[in-house]
């Protein structure tokens, strides 16, 4: 697969979303197919492997590591060849009580355990907690960097004075934000000061949960106690229904270029921004290799620049939920999007 560089470290173009076989997208599945997912993924050609401390069933403190524990079995042979990034977050009380490095270094070392490692790739403040300066995170973060025990930083979920202001101390190498043709706030400016700033855009549910391939319909069943889709405004029934032109657009270009849905979803993002690695989410092994093989759908110019003049013309119909900080809930996502 075609290499791209996030900050200066290299991976392939894109990347592989590894929470849904933990959490988050209803019943996981059993230990050895995630492995074995991964594996295929590996094999097909995709470096990047994207997980989280807290990634594990409903999200519990106990089931925290899940997910770390699935990538350290399934890349243990390879872990040399390939990135690993995994995100913390940072409570208040365990920052104001033992300090910001040590809170940053005390998640690290259980991360590395649960990873079987001795250093993260990339490694995310997972949320932004406003009660502890940004600059000392970046401080703390430059520490672990020069002790060899993180290549390189990153931030999730962040906009671009908390990302200015914390490339100034330690320079990041990627921000990951929510990004997707149905959630395109980061193209205002965040997206414009990483690829002026050599910043990664690691774009997060990329596919829209689903919904750009067009697999998610007005029955699809969200019920499940870890499934977050029933939290997501833009996965109501009415915004799936009042969506269906965007679909309607992913269908002729599928048509055109003999790729699917959400192989046009990525590639549209793939054109677009030569700093961008989407980490599309999949539990399933044949989607997965479907989503990693968007790199070979390749958009003209000119085909690129039709589909995003016809995407400008079409309404998007409710929103993803609002930049969430340190301590949020999903059930805030529903909260109406406060206007800029
Ligand atoms: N930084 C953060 O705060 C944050 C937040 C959320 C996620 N993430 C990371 O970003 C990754 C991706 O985000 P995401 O998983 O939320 O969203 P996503 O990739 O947009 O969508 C995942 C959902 O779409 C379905 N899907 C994916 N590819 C498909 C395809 N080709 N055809 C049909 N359905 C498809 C999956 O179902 P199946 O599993 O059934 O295929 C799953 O339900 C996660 O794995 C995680 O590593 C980070």
């Amino acid at each position: 697969m075609e290499k791209r560089k996030i900050g200066n470290i290299e991976v392939s173009a894109i990347g592989m979303g590894c929470m849904g076989f933990s959490h988050g997208y209803g019943e996981i599945p059993t230990e050895s197919y995630s492995i074995e997912a991964i594996q295929k993924a590996f094999d097909f050609g995709c470096t990047f492997f994207d997980t989280a401390e807290t990634y594990g069933p409903n999200v519990l403190p106990e089931n925290y590591g899940h997910n770390e524990k699935i990538l350290a079995k399934a890349l243990k042979d390879v872990r040399k060849d390939v990135v690993i990034a995994t995100k913390l977050h940072l409570p208040t009380d365990e920052a104001k009580t033992i300090g910001i490095y040590e809170t940053l270094k005390r998640h690290l070392e259980k991360s590395l355990e649960n990873l079987q490692t001795d250093y993260v790739d990339l490694y995310y403040l997972h949320r932004i907690n406003p009660d502890i300066p940004i600059e000392d995170v970046a401080e703390g973060m430059g520490k672990l960097i020069n002790e060899g025990l993180i290549k390189g930083w990153g931030l999730s979920q962040v906009p671009v004075d908390i990302i200015e202001k914390a490339h100034k101390i330690t320079p990041l190498s990627a921000i990951q934000n929510i990004y997707s043709m149905i959630e395109r706030s980061i193209e205002d400016d965040v997206a414009p000061y990483c690829v002026k700033n050599n910043i990664g855009i690691v774009p997060f549910s990329p596919i829209a949960s689903g919904f750009l391939s067009g697999k998610v319909t007005t029955q699809t069943d969200f019920s499940h106690s870890d499934d977050v889709r029933k939290f997501i405004p833009q996965l109501r029934k009415e915004n799936i229904e009042a969506n269906q032109p965007i679909l309607d657009l992913l269908a002729e270009y599928a048509e055109k270029k003999n790729a699917t849905k959400a192989q046009i979803s990525l590639a549209w993002m793939l054109h677009k921004y030569p700093n961008i690695v989407p980490i599309p989410g999949s539990k399933n092994k044949e989607r997965i290799i479907e989503n990693l093989g968007a790199w070979n759908v390749i958009l003209s110019d000119e085909e690129f620049e039709n589909l995003e003049k016809a995407l400008n013309l079409i309404p998007v119909h409710g929103f993803r939920g609002h930049v969430e900080i340190e301590g949020g809930k999903m059930e805030d996502w529903n909260r109406e999007k406060p206007k800029k």
